[in-house]
């Protein structure tokens, strides 16, 4: 659902601002510390109640303000408005309101406005730690299957349970058995969804990955987070010394992964720093296909910061091209707004705004 309008106050440099921006494309220029970041930080916050610089929200409030506050109204399809705000205090109070209620969840957020995020770590996503790559399968799991956040709470409770009571040193394996039965069942639930959105994303993103770069045989595959061919509540039971001298759980879907492989090697030791954003670059857009092609009420906002950072002018092209294809809300920013402006069919809405000392005007 596209951003109608958008209102900012309080963020990093940022004066505050009321934009209206294209449902489709928006650049967004500036030179360099202007707060070009900062525009997409805030929308960052308003989708997910956390930045994607700091892990901590303090850093964002502009210095000398108690509070930063984020507000817009989204568009649906119907032509029905919702209206999301969020603000954020130094004493780490929040304050969620969708259509004039409070709310509570961050998870109503995220389901109202789905965001992607391209930005120059986005390399990471192959190189990181296994956490980033479930979260981004889980981004997609959550938006399509609707059961899937109770299962995943369910799990973490049931895990914290059974990890505290592994911590306590000698304890009856009878104690353990509730929980455990929960994390089972809880788990095989997350590992079949995450299964069955896996089957329908990788021939979108094989075929996304085609349109961008020339990868012969990279392959993408799930790690579900225990041994293939063993149930989890066996292999609960045969680590247990070893999860008790560790203090946690080893098997489960919070250690699932998914693998990317060129030629049987780690996609991330072999590929350059361009050819893995590129990649990275094709898993998020086909997630953006899929969830268009499952629900063309939940299009995904992308937020692409410093597109033209480590790629080439070819594909630089190609990569707008995919983003002009999706025909779904997208926020670019770059330095130099000529590097990107001639990128974009003519009929395609097109909205340009310079930043300039944290000051946002509408150019075009
Ligand atoms: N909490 C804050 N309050 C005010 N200014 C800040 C704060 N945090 C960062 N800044 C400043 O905001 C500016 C904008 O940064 P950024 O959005 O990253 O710029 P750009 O992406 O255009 O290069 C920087 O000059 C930075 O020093
Ligand atoms: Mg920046």
């Amino acid at each position: 659902m596209p951003l109608t309008r958008l209102a900012v106050t309080a963020v990093r440099n940022l004066h505050p601002v009321t934009l209206l921006p294209s449902p489709r494309i928006n650049l967004v220029s500036g030179a360099n510390g202007s707060g070009k970041t900062s525009l997409l930080e805030a929308i960052h916050i308003l989708g997910l109640a956390r930045s994607f610089r700091s892990t901590r929200l303090q850093p964002v409030i502009q210095y000398e303000q108690d509070s930063c506050t984020v507000f817009a109204e989204l568009q649906s399809h119907h032509g029905v408005a919702s209206k999301l705000g969020i603000s954020r205090n130094r004493q780490a109070d929040y304050e969620i309101r969708i259509n004039g209620q409070s709310a509570r969840s961050t998870a109503q957020l995220a389901e109202l406005l789905p965001l992607q995020l391209i930005n120059p770590d986005s390399f990471r996503l192959l190189e990181g730690a296994p956490k980033q790559r479930r979260q981004y399968l889980d981004w997609g799991v959550f938006h399509v299957e609707h059961r899937f956040l109770s299962a995943w709470q369910r799990l973490q409770k049931s895990l914290k349970q059974r990890n505290s009571l592994l911590r306590r040193g000698r304890i009856e394996r009878s104690l353990l058995a509730p929980w455990e039965a929960e994390i089972v069942a809880a788990g095989e639930q997350i590992d079949g969804f995450r299964q069955a959105y896996l089957q329908q994303l990788k021939p979108i993103f094989e075929q996304t990955l085609g349109e961008l770069v020339e990868l012969d045989g990279l392959t993408l595959s799930y790690f579900r987070g225990w041994d293939r061919e063993r149930g989890l509540a066996e292999v609960l039971d045969s680590q247990f010394e070893r999860d008790c001298a560790l203090g946690h759980t080893q098997a489960g879907p919070q250690r699932g992964d998914l693998r990317l492989r060129l030629r049987g090697l780690n996609a991330a030791e072999v590929l350059s720093r361009g050819q893995q954003k590129l990649v990275v670059c094709a898993l998020k857009i086909a997630q953006g296909r899929l969830l268009r092609q499952l629900d063309r009420q939940q299009d995904c906002v992308f937020l692409v910061d410093d597109l033209p950072s480590e790629l080439d002018q070819a594909h630089r092209q190609a990569l707008c091209g995919l983003l002009e294809s999706l025909e779904c809300q997208v926020f670019i920013t770059c330095v130099d707004a000529d590097s990107l402006s001639n990128c974009w069919q003519p009929d395609t809405p097109l909205s340009m705004f310079h930043v300039e000392h944290g000051h946002i005007v509408q150019t075009e």
